[in-house]
Protein backbone atom coordinates (compact mmCIF):
# COMPACT_ATOMS: atom_id res chain seq x y z
CA UNK A 1 0.00 0.00 0.00
CA UNK A 2 1.63 3.26 -1.09
CA UNK A 3 2.22 5.80 1.88
CA UNK A 4 -0.62 8.44 0.87
CA UNK A 5 -3.28 5.60 0.38
CA UNK A 6 -2.02 4.19 3.95
CA UNK A 7 -2.74 7.68 5.52
CA UNK A 8 -6.07 7.77 4.18
CA UNK A 9 -6.90 4.77 5.47
CA UNK A 10 -5.41 5.12 8.84
CA UNK A 11 -8.25 9.02 8.99
CA UNK A 12 -11.33 7.07 7.20
CA UNK A 13 -10.62 4.12 9.97
CA UNK A 14 -9.69 6.41 13.18
CA UNK A 15 -12.85 8.32 12.08
CA UNK A 16 -14.81 5.32 12.45
CA UNK A 17 -13.85 5.26 15.82
CA UNK A 18 -16.58 7.67 17.92
CA UNK A 19 -15.72 9.96 20.66
CA UNK A 20 -16.72 12.66 23.23
CA UNK A 21 -15.59 16.28 22.82
CA UNK A 22 -13.66 18.60 25.10
CA UNK A 23 -12.20 21.58 25.42
CA UNK A 24 -8.59 21.87 26.75
CA UNK A 25 -7.59 25.13 28.69
CA UNK A 26 -4.87 26.98 30.55
CA UNK A 27 -2.76 30.58 30.61
CA UNK A 28 0.12 31.59 28.14
CA UNK A 29 2.64 33.15 29.83
CA UNK A 30 1.29 36.68 29.83
CA UNK A 31 -1.28 34.91 32.34
CA UNK A 32 -4.17 35.04 29.03
CA UNK A 33 -5.89 32.21 28.53
CA UNK A 34 -5.61 29.80 25.60
CA UNK A 35 -7.61 26.85 24.81
CA UNK A 36 -8.74 24.55 22.09
CA UNK A 37 -11.51 22.04 20.89
CA UNK A 38 -10.37 18.26 21.23
CA UNK A 39 -11.28 14.85 20.72
CA UNK A 40 -8.39 12.83 21.49
CA UNK A 41 -9.24 12.90 25.59
CA UNK A 42 -8.55 9.66 27.01
CA UNK A 43 -8.74 7.71 30.47
CA UNK A 44 -5.17 6.52 31.40
CA UNK A 45 -4.79 5.64 34.98
CA UNK A 46 -7.36 5.12 37.74
CA UNK A 47 -4.81 4.84 40.57
CA UNK A 48 -2.78 7.76 39.95
CA UNK A 49 -5.65 9.52 38.51
CA UNK A 50 -4.34 10.20 34.60
CA UNK A 51 -6.03 11.31 31.76
CA UNK A 52 -4.13 12.41 28.55
CA UNK A 53 -4.95 14.28 24.88
CA UNK A 54 -2.37 15.31 22.31
CA UNK A 55 -1.83 18.18 20.86
CA UNK A 56 -1.05 19.50 17.41
CA UNK A 57 2.51 20.74 16.65
CA UNK A 58 0.93 23.36 14.51
CA UNK A 59 -1.46 24.87 17.55
CA UNK A 60 -0.68 27.76 18.39
CA UNK A 61 -1.67 26.84 22.29
CA UNK A 62 1.04 23.95 21.75
CA UNK A 63 3.74 26.75 23.64
CA UNK A 64 1.35 27.51 26.66
CA UNK A 65 0.60 24.19 27.19
CA UNK A 66 4.11 22.56 27.36
CA UNK A 67 5.07 25.66 29.51
CA UNK A 68 2.18 25.31 31.91
CA UNK A 69 1.81 22.93 35.59
CA UNK A 70 -1.73 22.48 34.79
CA UNK A 71 -4.63 22.64 32.61
CA UNK A 72 -8.72 22.16 32.47
CA UNK A 73 -10.70 19.33 30.33
CA UNK A 74 -14.26 20.58 29.56
CA UNK A 75 -16.24 17.79 28.25
CA UNK A 76 -19.11 19.17 26.46
CA UNK A 77 -22.88 18.86 26.24
CA UNK A 78 -24.41 17.83 22.98
CA UNK A 79 -25.81 21.30 23.04
CA UNK A 80 -22.25 23.20 22.93
CA UNK A 81 -21.70 22.56 18.88
CA UNK A 82 -20.56 26.76 18.95
CA UNK A 83 -18.46 26.24 21.66
CA UNK A 84 -16.78 23.14 19.67
CA UNK A 85 -16.44 25.16 16.55
CA UNK A 86 -15.09 28.61 18.20
CA UNK A 87 -12.25 26.87 20.44
CA UNK A 88 -11.69 24.59 17.36
CA UNK A 89 -10.96 27.83 15.03
CA UNK A 90 -7.68 29.52 14.11
CA UNK A 91 -7.17 33.05 15.79
CA UNK A 92 -10.48 33.12 17.44
CA UNK A 93 -11.18 35.64 20.27
CA UNK A 94 -12.03 32.55 22.05
CA UNK A 95 -12.70 33.54 25.44
CA UNK A 96 -15.07 36.57 24.80
CA UNK A 97 -17.51 34.28 23.16
CA UNK A 98 -18.51 32.20 26.54
CA UNK A 99 -18.77 32.61 30.21
CA UNK A 100 -15.39 31.75 32.29
CA UNK A 101 -13.58 32.41 35.21
CA UNK A 102 -10.28 31.53 36.34
CA UNK A 103 -9.73 28.72 39.09
CA UNK A 104 -8.35 29.25 42.71
CA UNK A 105 -5.14 28.03 40.82
CA UNK A 106 -5.41 30.48 38.03
CA UNK A 107 -6.38 28.43 35.48
CA UNK A 108 -9.59 29.59 33.18
CA UNK A 109 -12.96 27.65 33.87
CA UNK A 110 -15.75 27.84 31.00
CA UNK A 111 -18.73 27.69 32.42
CA UNK A 112 -21.83 24.74 32.06
CA UNK A 113 -19.84 22.64 30.24
CA UNK A 114 -21.10 18.76 31.53
CA UNK A 115 -18.22 18.14 33.57
CA UNK A 116 -14.57 19.43 34.16
CA UNK A 117 -11.49 18.03 34.90
CA UNK A 118 -8.86 19.67 36.89
CA UNK A 119 -5.06 18.76 36.12
CA UNK A 120 -1.75 19.19 37.04
CA UNK A 121 0.81 18.16 34.22
CA UNK A 122 1.82 14.81 34.64
CA UNK A 123 3.98 14.15 31.82
CA UNK A 124 4.86 15.18 28.29
CA UNK A 125 5.36 13.03 25.30
CA UNK A 126 6.76 14.02 22.22
CA UNK A 127 4.61 11.60 19.36
CA UNK A 128 5.18 12.22 15.66
CA UNK A 129 3.31 15.54 15.19
CA UNK A 130 1.74 15.85 17.94
CA UNK A 131 2.59 16.23 21.69
CA UNK A 132 0.70 14.13 24.21
CA UNK A 133 0.21 15.78 27.50
CA UNK A 134 -1.03 13.31 30.72
CA UNK A 135 -2.57 15.01 33.18
CA UNK A 136 -2.72 14.42 37.11
CA UNK A 137 -6.28 14.71 37.93
CA UNK A 138 -6.73 17.12 40.83
CA UNK A 139 -10.52 18.20 41.19
CA UNK A 140 -13.60 16.78 39.24
CA UNK A 141 -16.90 18.77 39.19
CA UNK A 142 -19.89 17.44 37.07
CA UNK A 143 -21.80 20.50 36.08
CA UNK A 144 -24.88 19.15 34.54
CA UNK A 145 -26.45 15.77 33.67
CA UNK A 146 -27.10 16.59 29.86
CA UNK A 147 -25.90 14.21 27.55
CA UNK A 148 -22.41 14.55 26.30
CA UNK A 149 -21.50 15.37 22.89
CA UNK A 150 -20.71 12.49 19.98
CA UNK A 151 -17.89 12.88 17.54
CA UNK A 152 -18.11 10.73 14.76
CA UNK A 153 -16.45 10.89 10.84
CA UNK A 154 -16.08 14.97 11.30
CA UNK A 155 -19.41 15.55 12.58
CA UNK A 156 -20.54 16.57 16.34
CA UNK A 157 -24.06 16.94 17.60
CA UNK A 158 -26.08 14.36 19.91
CA UNK A 159 -26.04 10.79 21.49
CA UNK A 160 -28.82 9.34 19.11
CA UNK A 161 -32.51 9.48 20.53
CA UNK A 162 -32.79 5.83 20.32
CA UNK A 163 -29.08 5.01 21.93
CA UNK A 164 -30.25 4.09 25.24
CA UNK A 165 -33.12 2.58 24.60
CA UNK A 166 -33.64 -1.09 25.86
CA UNK A 167 -32.37 -4.14 23.30
CA UNK A 168 -29.89 -2.08 21.45
CA UNK A 169 -26.36 -3.89 22.92
CA UNK A 170 -26.76 -2.61 26.11
CA UNK A 171 -25.59 -4.91 28.99
C1 LIG B 1 -14.13 17.80 17.09
C2 LIG B 1 -12.70 18.31 16.99
C3 LIG B 1 -11.68 17.59 17.59
C4 LIG B 1 -10.34 18.05 17.55
N1 LIG B 1 -9.37 17.34 18.20
C5 LIG B 1 -8.09 17.84 18.26
C6 LIG B 1 -7.10 17.17 19.04
O1 LIG B 1 -7.34 16.15 19.68
N2 LIG B 1 -5.85 17.74 19.08
C7 LIG B 1 -5.54 18.89 18.39
O2 LIG B 1 -4.40 19.34 18.46
N3 LIG B 1 -6.48 19.52 17.62
C8 LIG B 1 -7.75 19.04 17.58
N4 LIG B 1 -8.72 19.69 16.86
C9 LIG B 1 -8.33 20.89 16.11
C10 LIG B 1 -8.17 22.14 16.99
O3 LIG B 1 -9.31 22.37 17.78
C11 LIG B 1 -7.93 23.34 16.05
O4 LIG B 1 -6.80 23.10 15.25
C12 LIG B 1 -7.77 24.65 16.78
O5 LIG B 1 -7.89 25.68 15.83
C13 LIG B 1 -6.45 24.81 17.47
O6 LIG B 1 -6.44 26.13 17.97
P1 LIG B 1 -5.09 26.89 18.30
O7 LIG B 1 -4.21 26.84 17.07
O8 LIG B 1 -5.56 28.26 18.67
O9 LIG B 1 -4.48 26.14 19.45
C14 LIG B 1 -10.05 19.25 16.87
C15 LIG B 1 -11.09 19.97 16.24
C16 LIG B 1 -12.40 19.50 16.30
C17 LIG B 1 -13.50 20.29 15.65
Amino acid sequence: MQKQEKISLFKEVMGDYPTGVAIITTVGKDGKPVGLTVSSLSSVSINPLLISWCIDEGSSSLEAFEKANGFIVHILNGEQAELCKTFASKNADKFSNCDWEYSKSGLPIISDTLAVLECNTYKQVEAGDHTMLIGEVTDIHRTSDKDPMLYHRRKFGFIPSDFYKEGLGSK
